[in-house]
């Protein structure tokens, strides 16, 4: 994909313009950036442009820490086995997938990608889309850059942080989130982010594990908390806002589009 990246990225803090350095002739392609507003530098990663630098997950103990790193390492077999539970993970995944308006030549963007599974659902519908995801783990940058390699996928992906996303405003046709919403910090910033970089029409789907569902993986990391579905946090101005119980009650989908 040919993008030109100054057309979609800016400065996950300061949503200022960046300048690509480099002395690579295709440095808008591969290059560090920084921005011009605050002067924040970011580098270029083993293959993707790194918004994060030493900042990463944070985990409330170290038995979560180490369950979240064993998954992140084995995360499509033991989602995929996880999945069994919710009737398969074609299904569950087209569960959530299904909420999307798509078509052929729009721009989506997922955020937290993880190793990209749900890329091939979404090109197997569409023709000539536009990928792109953001993570906030390495690990998954490194499964979801050899994936789309080896599906041949044309994707574009960053290490960010949903909660500060470096895409400009009203850049994307298709907006949606999969699987780890229970545990941002800031749910109310993640879900504006989303509103934010969707063009006006944009319906926004966002998925994760319901109260039922995440027991199962609170029993695993030993960490607490109940599962509150964001529906609150919609700004009342959205419209035609939908939530449903999916993966046999072990998940909830959102869904709500943009005025
Ligand atoms: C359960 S996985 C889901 C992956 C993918 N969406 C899927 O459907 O298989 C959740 C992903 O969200 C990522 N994640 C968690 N918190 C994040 C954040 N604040 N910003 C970006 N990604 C995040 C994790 O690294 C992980 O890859």
């Amino acid at each position: 994909m040919e993008t030109n990246r100054k057309e979609f990225l800016c400065c996950p803090v300061c949503k200022g313009d960046l300048i690509f350095t480099g002395t690579d002739p295709r440095s808008e392609v591969l290059s560090e950036a920084f921005c011009e507003n605050c002067n924040k530098a970011y580098e270029w990663n083993d293959g993707y442009l790194d918004f994060l630098g030493n900042k990463g997950l944070i985990h409330s103990s170290k038995q979560e820490k180490f369950v979240r790193s064993i998954y992140a390492k084995f995360y499509t077999p033991l989602t995929n086995f996880m999945f069994l539970l919710c009737g398969g993970v074609k299904n569950a995944r087209l569960e959530v997938i299904n909420h999307l308006e798509i078509s052929d030549n729009d721009i989506v963007l997922e955020t937290g990608m993880g190793p990209g599974d749900n890329f091939p659902l979404l090109v197997a519908r569409t023709e000539n889309l536009k990928i792109f995801g953001i993570d906030i783990q390495k690990q998954m940058l490194i499964h979801s850059l050899k994936n789309i390699r080896k599906w041949n996928i044309d994707a574009e992906l960053f290490r960010a942080d949903a909660e500060e996303l470096p895409f400009r405003d009203e850049r994307f046709d298709v907006v949606f989130h999969l699987g780890a919403f229970n545990l941002f910090n800031d749910k109310k910033k993640a879900l504006d982010e989303m509103i934010r970089v969707a063009k006006t029409g944009t319906r926004i789907v966002i998925a994760d594990e319901s109260e039922k569902g995440s027991k199962i993986f609170n029993l695993l990391t030993g960490t607490k908390g109940d599962v509150i579905p964001p529906i609150d946090l919609i700004p009342d101005k959205m419209l035609n806002i939908t939530m449903e119980t999916i993966w046999r009650s072990y998940g909830y989908v959102i869904a709500f589009t943009k005025p």
